[in-house]
């Protein structure tokens, strides 16, 4: 897509959106959604992108974020069929009419194994991702190539998964879609993202971390950084941002005042024991003929 293209695009959602629900019932509104849609699955747009020029390296679209939510304001609810066997439908949805699920053909390189998964339309993913059932991929996500999404693994809205990524099992990378300028969820390429953990609000995990099974991390968790001797926090303009290659476990500390340290209570908190090295390279090592 050329930036005249882009420019173009933006300025008609800018324009739809702005009506508010005045565009509802609207086919040019809804034509503008549906390109707009359709260069999201195409990845030739995104919901937030690297941008070098930007202090966190990533630039948030909120334009793809406004026209997201005016695919939601322009859908009527629709039943969807599910699964049909022998022309019996087994299972049957209601969703918006501009989100039906995503189809994907053997060309494409995409591996959606059997089995209660589902990309919602207007979510991107490049060729060499493997989702095993279930696992949700939710509107306006970017995951590229080669990146493996695991059983039970959410990848929320407008969230940015990098090449070569891996979510484990019951992975939740959270979505974001409101306020339109908000940082979404980013994974660099080569994370590991272990079992079980939970990405929130808009956090960023450099390249080539390693989450280790267990590991939240939202705006408001302390990142204790062992290694060099600080703490990760986010900002009131600046997300939680987990250094590139650092080895986060899930930990605890304890409560320095009040009833809590009384009680001899602590509470969760995720430590950056070490940065990746080779040990982490053999206990990462993944089972590539899986792929
Ligand atoms: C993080 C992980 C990759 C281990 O990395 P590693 O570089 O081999 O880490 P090490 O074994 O050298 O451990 C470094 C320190 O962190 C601690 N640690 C490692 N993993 C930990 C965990 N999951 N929870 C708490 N502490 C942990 C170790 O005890 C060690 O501390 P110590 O030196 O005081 O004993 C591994 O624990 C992990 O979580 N892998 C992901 C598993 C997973 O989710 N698989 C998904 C399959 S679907």
């Amino acid at each position: 897509m050329s930036q005249q293209q882009q420019d173009t695009l933006q300025r008609s959602i800018e324009h739809w959106f702005s009506l508010g629900s005045e565009a509802v019932g609207n086919s040019e509104a809804l034509s503008a959604f549906h390109a707009l849609r359709h260069a999201l699955e195409s990845g030739a747009i995104r919901s937030a992108e690297p941008d070098a020029s930007q202090p966190t390296g990533w630039r948030v679209n909120p334009w793809v974020k406004r026209g997201i939510l005016l695919g939601f304001r322009l859908g009527a609810l629709e039943s969807m069929n599910g699964c049909e066997a022998s022309g019996i439908s087994l299972l049957s949805f209601v969703d918006k009419a501009t989100y039906p699920a995503r189809r994907f053909m053997p060309e494409q390189g995409i591996r959606i194994v059997p089995g209660g998964s589902s990309v919602r339309s207007g979510a991107f993913l490049a060729a060499g991702v493997v989702m095993m059932p279930p696992a949700y991929v939710n509107v306006g996500a970017y995951v590229d190539e080669g990146t493996m999404i695991d059983s039970h693994a959410l990848v929320g809205s407008c969230a940015q998964i990098g090449k070569r990524v891996h979510l484990s099992a019951a992975a939740q990378i959270g979505g974001v879609l409101e306020p339109v300028n908000a940082s979404p969820v980013i994974i660099e390429d080569d994370v590991l993202v272990g079992g079980n953990t939970g990405v929130y609000e808009g956090t960023i995990v450099r390249s080539k971390a390693v989450l280790a099974a267990g590991t939240v991390l939202t705006r408001g968790t302390p990142v204790y950084d062992l290694p060099n001797d600080t703490v990760l926090r986010a900002a009131a303009d600046a997300p939680l941002i987990i250094p590139s290659g650092a080895v986060v476990v899930p930990g605890s500390r304890a409560i320095q005042r009040g009833p809590g340290k009384n009680l001899g209570l602590s509470v969760y908190t995720p430590i950056i024991v070490k940065y990746r090295d080779e040990k982490t390279e053999l206990s990462t090592a993944l089972e590539e003929l899986l792929r």
